[in-house]
């Protein structure tokens, strides 16, 4: 799997302080010193690329919560170009009059979380926010905006900490720039 890294562009050590932190940002917005109790946050994760990123940041946060789990589909197998998003599910969870935080691992070019952003604004929540790990540059429109962003980072395919290609790579513990020879030439390469 080493093979198949062109480098290390953020290193875990690092993820882990910046989810640290990322989590405190967070306990301040929804429950300010000593009103852990009185918040009930409910988080919407999406799926698959979200996971490592969720288990680590949820453990940081002191306030109780229920946590959601959403897939949503936009990359076809060996693809790097989004093609639109599409939840492949129902969300069950309540959100009606509740805080909702949506956690994903990273805003391109914002069309995964406008469909998720979109359908739980149909069920009246009091608040919807995102949390994002990564931010690509300038892709994203302004009707898609990342309240809370782990780091923001040059227009690189990436993997690793659960972001894949092809399935592959979601259990690198660092977040690594693939090889461009592996996703620009092979069968499904459309890849720009
Ligand atoms: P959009 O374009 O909808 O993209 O904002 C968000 C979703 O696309 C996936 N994505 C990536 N996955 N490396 C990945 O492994 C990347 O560099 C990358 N860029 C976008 C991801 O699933 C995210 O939720």
């Amino acid at each position: 799997m080493q093979r198949d890294i062109d480098r290390i562009l953020i290193p875990s050590r690092q993820i882990a302080e910046r989810v640290g932190e990322l989590a405190a940002e967070l306990a301040d917005k929804y429950a300010p010193a000593g009103a852990e109790r009185s918040c009930e946050l409910t988080i919407v994760a999406i799926l698959s690329g979200s996971l490592i990123f969720l288990a680590d940041l949820i453990r940081r946060l002191p306030m109780r919560m229920r946590i959601a789990l959403v897939t949503v589909s936009s990359y076809p197998a060996a693809s790097t170009k989004s093609r639109g998003a599409r939840l492949l599910e129902q969300i069950t969870v309540d959100v009606a009059g509740r805080d909702v935080l949506i956690v994903d691992d990273i805003l391109d070019t914002g069309g995964t979380l406008r469909a998720v952003r979109a359908e739980l604004a149909r069920r009246q929540p009091r608040s919807i926010r995102t949390c994002v790990l990564l931010r690509k540059p300038g892709k994203a429109p302004p009707d898609v905006p990342a309240d809370f962003v782990g780091f923001d980072i040059d227009n690189y395919f990436v993997v690793g900490y659960g972001l894949d290609f092809d399935g592959l790579y979601r259990n690198l513990p660092d977040i690594a720039v693939l090889r461009p020879e592996l996703y620009t030439s092979g069968p499904g390469g459309d890849r720009a």
